[in-house]
């Protein structure tokens, strides 16, 4: 085909370094890039893939990873190496041609680089996962101890439910396929591997979106703020990891230390450390009334999306007491799905929640009325440049 090459050489020269500050740009190549493969692959293609192929980048991506060849790599410095020098850096014994077979698949789906015959370079994504300072490991952990068991199990679990939709916080594909038959937020905390994986995911998931304080005006929340009579400036519930802190710290350095509490259940936050004293943790369950009265703003990212309406309506409902007419609000920081047009972000969170949760993601008029049942204002609703998500200002009525 004519011209043929220089389109290849065209696309195959762009990296993510040449989107720099550009991130909405970039995403939209990627979902450009996403759509072309789509076009391209042949229904055999694209059938082999999905039935075949992925599954088994998963395995040798995670069999890499409990032989110790990430980290062994990562900690060698990465750098470009033959196999025999590969098999060296592992924890466990693995046999040549084994290791080998394994890297040649993850060469092919560009988990790693080939560079010559039997030799590999590390990619950043490869690099990552071996290094701890990220919680890559385990994000792929979490595939096996969560998403696996209930995603495989949804064809089943909804044949079993007549195609009902599922809104039941009892009854999930996620509680009908676990041993434990457990739902999601209780069985993490049964098992520390459970709880880090889960915890591990959920870091490198918010590094996906973008950070609130750069869409949302959190210097006028903090202008408005009177911290004098000790309560704090921002409380955020269902926090997990404290990302969302560490980032408004980011952008505001010098607020007060202890200004800023991270509440979850006690065993989600057991044994997190943040490195600064600006943050408290507070063990805290929802589903009591909000201990802390008169803060400037009650934070809940991707926690509210978790649950079916009556029981949105009743954490916010326990948040209400806490609120100082006028002054404080409740900021719920969420996907608001469009009418058209979802993007894979949003698409696939809607249908994990409804295996994972049996709950589902909400268009602005669905939060609208979760807040109105609450009892609650609707003040204005400031969407991330992607739309992806936004940030709801929740007032008292
Ligand atoms: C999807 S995670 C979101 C974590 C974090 N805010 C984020 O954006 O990544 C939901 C959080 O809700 C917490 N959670 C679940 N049930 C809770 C309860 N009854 N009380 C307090 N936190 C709860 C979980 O422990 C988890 O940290």
């Amino acid at each position: 085909m004519e011209g043929l090459d220089l389109v290849l050489k065209k696309l195959e020269a762009f990296t993510a370094a040449d989107f720099e500050g550009y991130n909405t740009e970039r995403l939209k190549m990627l979902a450009s890039a996403r759509k072309l493969v789509s076009r391209l692959q042949s229904n055999g293609e694209k059938a082999y893939e999905i039935a075949y192929q992925q599954s088994l980048v998963d395995s040798a991506l995670r069999v890499c990873l409990d032989i110790g060849l990430w980290h062994g790599w990562t900690a060698a410095g990465g750098g470009e190496k033959q196999v025999e020098e590969l098999v060296g850096l592992t924890t466990k014994t693995c046999e040549l041609n084994l290791l080998r077979r394994l890297l040649r698949l993850l060469g092919a789906a560009n988990i790693i680089e080939e560079t010559g015959e039997d030799r590999y370079k590390p990619t950043q994504f490869s690099l990552s996962i071996g290094d701890d300072s990220t919680c890559m490991a385990q994000a792929i952990v979490s595939k096996t101890d969560h998403w696996d068991l209930s995603h495989m199990n949804l064809p089943s679990f909804l044949a079993k439910t007549s195609y009902r939709e599922p809104k039941d916080a009892k009854n999930t594909s996620y509680i009908d396929a676990n041993p434990e038959r457990l739902p999601i937020f209780d069985r993490f905390l049964t098992k520390k591997s459970y709880r880090d994986s889960l915890r591990g995911f959920l870091f490198e998931y918010s590094k996906y979106r973008v950070p609130w304080p750069e869409f949302y005006d959190t210097a006028s929340l903090i202008e408005g703020a009177d911290l004098s009579s000790g309560s704090p400036l921002i409380v955020d519930v269902g926090g997990l990891h404290g990302a969302d802190l560490l980032k408004l710290l980011d952008k505001h350095p010098n607020l007060p230390a202890g200004s800023l509490v991270l509440q979850d259940l006690a065993g989600a936050i057991s044994g997190l450390t943040l490195n600064t004293d600006k943050i408290k943790l507070m063990e805290y369950n929802f589903f009591k009334p909000e201990p802390l009265h008169g803060s400037r703003a009650y934070f809940l990212h991707m926690v509210l999306h978790d649950w079916p309406d009556e029981l949105v309506t009743r954490i916010l409902q326990n948040l209400k007491p806490a609120l100082k007419k006028g002054y404080s609000k409740i900021l719920i920081c969420e996907i608001v799905m469009p009418r058209t047009g979802a993007s894979m972000y949003q698409a696939s969170l809607d249908v994990a929640l409804m295996a994972n949760l049996s709950a589902y993601e909400r268009t602005e008029a669905e939060w609208k009325k979760v807040i109105n049942d609450a009892g609650l204002e609707m003040i204005s609703v400031t969407m991330d440049p992607r739309g992806f998500e936004g940030v709801i200002e929740v007032e008292l009525a």
